[in-house]
């Protein structure tokens, strides 16, 4: 499916806008419109009631080496700037960036590629920010272009090597950027902190610096003693929040998937550091599996172990569910959500100071002077069972979900077109109707005969329960048409049938099914629609 449909359906229904589009738009931001906000609020409170506020805590899994509790956070997005010097973001959280001297444009070291060509008795790597086959075509052009030959000349040209990262080339004066008509216009790699820079108060000078979270993660740990005080959570147990994050990203691209603000779903579950592997294991699977329930197809979704070198400082294992996105080429997948093994870091590194790892093992990262390099909190932030008198570091389990590129990938998997009676095609958002924006809407079928009441009166019935529509414009099949491009799962129609026999007609979204239903039985219906 072309994603460009895709997000031309997404500007003219609604779902998605560029932010500030009136000025030209920021690169990175995004609004959602009236779908939009719906579509991704679902997305959300599905989340929140599957895994935090629907869980039944009494029972055991199967699977699982015990029953556990869940609870919700919801903190600030400027915290004091020591967390991020614990957590490791000071420090580690950047990537480097290469800028181009002619085109004055950015990209990330790691995301160019390009191909080794023989030209004018030289060795050149002709670069492209596109992958696959794409990014092939696309080095082909800029070949030929540089070298100033015609497209039918292309077999002549002399390829020394396939598609390989920018990370291989060593010297970048034989380097011809994605945007440059010259050779050696890259600047050498240079770090690039993620995290956006504000200031608290009065004071504009560094003491008053502080940081956007670029995660939501630090407030639950920051807060874990808190809840454990305040609540009457034993391990294991998690802790659950949504909340917007940011990060001053290089390249974003890709509609939504790369944003510099963006949402996020995550979870810290804390355990016995011997049943660790055990919940890895088991969130692993368990948030593949909300994501198919939801009705992204298995065919394009993959849940992928790490390999080590992929590790990032704090983890012990990491998988990602990734999608296979249509922006992306053919065989590549997006990562949708990470569930890591955090281990003690966390914990401990807000207590004593960021750790760094010494072999298997994580010290606390001394500064010239032999004391902590970023001092942290001294607070005891240790487990105490009471059950069995243990004192312990629990083990984190980390499943962490982007909402965006979560809604983005809905979105994308839900998007059919299909051709209909009399040549036409029709163009449908097939969603889950859990998180479909609009849960049913109500036509009368003409605006008369005491039709508009009755559509108006179920309509009224309905509304403090369900996110249902009326519409009374247009044709009828217009008006079906509208609904399947905003993805509403029933059609529910005020006929002259319904008013001799109290029954509706009841149109189904994806079989395009007509049934008489009573009038009595469209909220029981609805509600069996929309059960996890
Ligand atoms: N606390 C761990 C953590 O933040 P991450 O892999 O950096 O891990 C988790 O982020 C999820 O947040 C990603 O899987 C993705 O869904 C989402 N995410 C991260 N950066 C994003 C961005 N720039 N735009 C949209 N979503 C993003």
């Amino acid at each position: 499916m072309s994603m460009d449909k895709i997000v031309a359906l997404c500007k003219r229904r609604g779902f998605l806008f560029p932010s500030s589009e009136i000025y030209g738009g920021l690169n990175g931001f995004w609004d959602y419109g009236p779908l939009g906000v719906e579509l991704k609020r679902n997305v959300k409170e599905a989340w929140w009631k599957d895994m935090v506020s629907g869980h039944d805590e009494l029972t055991q899994i199967e699977g699982t080496p015990a029953s556990f509790q869940m609870v919700g956070l919801d903190c600030s997005i400027i915290m004091h700037p020591q967390v991020w010097k614990c957590s490791g973001h000071y420090d580690l959280f950047h990537d480097y960036m290469v800028d181009c001297k002619e085109s004055k444009k950015r990209y990330r070291h790691d995301q160019l590629r390009g191909r080794w060509l023989k030209a004018k008795e030289q060795s050149v790597f002709i670069s492209s920010q596109t992958g696959g086959e794409e990014g092939l075509e696309e080095t082909q052009t800029r070949a030929l272009k540089f070298l100033g030959m015609r497209n039918k000349q292309v077999g002549d040209l002399e390829w020394e090597s396939g598609m390989v990262s920018l990370l291989t080339v060593k010297d970048f004066s034989v380097v011809l950027a994605p945007d440059a008509t010259q050779l050696g216009t890259l600047t050498e790699p240079r770090e690039f902190n993620l995290m956006f820079k504000t200031f608290v108060g009065a004071l504009a000078g560094e003491e008053g610096a502080a940081f956007l979270r670029p995660e939501t993660a630090q407030g639950i740990f920051v807060n874990f003693k808190n809840v454990v005080d305040s609540t009457r959570v034993k391990t294991p147990f998690g802790i659950a929040q949504i909340g917007k994050s940011f990060r001053n990203e290089i390249t974003p691209r890709n509609f939504t998937f790369r944003s510099r603000e963006f949402e996020q779903m995550e979870i810290e579950f804390f355990c016995h550091p011997n049943q660790s592997q055990a919940w890895y294991k088991w969130w692993r699977d368990r948030r593949y599996q909300w994501y198919t329930n939801l009705g992204l197809s298995p065919e394009r979704l993959i849940l992928r172990e790490h390999e080590p070198s992929e590790l990032s400082h704090y983890s012990c294992g990491t998988a990602d569910i990734e999608y296979a996105f249509p922006f992306l080429p053919q065989g590549e997948f997006g990562e949708l959500e990470g569930i890591a093994h955090r281990a003690d870091f966390d914990l401990r590194s807000h207590q004593e100071g960021k750790l760094v790892k010494d072999g298997e093992t994580l010290i606390v990262e001394n500064g010239a002077d032999g004391k902590p390099r970023h001092k942290g909190s001294g607070k005891d932030l240790q487990y105490f069972d009471d059950r069995v008198r243990e004192r312990y570091w629990p083990h984190v389990i980390e499943p962490s979900a982007g909402a965006d590129r979560g809604t983005l990938a809905f979105l994308c998997e839900a998007y059919a077109e299909e051709p209909v009676e009399g040549g036409e095609v029709r163009t449908v958002m097939r969603f889950h109707p859990r998180i479909a924006p609009v849960k049913a809407a109500i036509f009368p079928l003409v605006n008369r005969e005491g039709m508009p009441e009755k559509a108006k009166e179920l309509y009224r019935s309905l509304k403090g329960d369900f996110g249902v529509q009326y519409d009374d414009g247009g044709a009828i099949g217009r008006r079906y048409r509208r609904q399947d491009e905003a993805g509403t799962p029933v059609c529910i129609t005020i006929d002259g049938q319904t008013m001799t026999d109290n029954t509706v007609t009841w149109r189904d979204r994806d079989s395009l099914q007509q049934i008489r239903v009573p009038f009595g039985e469209i909220e029981t219906r609805l509600r069996s629609l929309l059960k996890p």
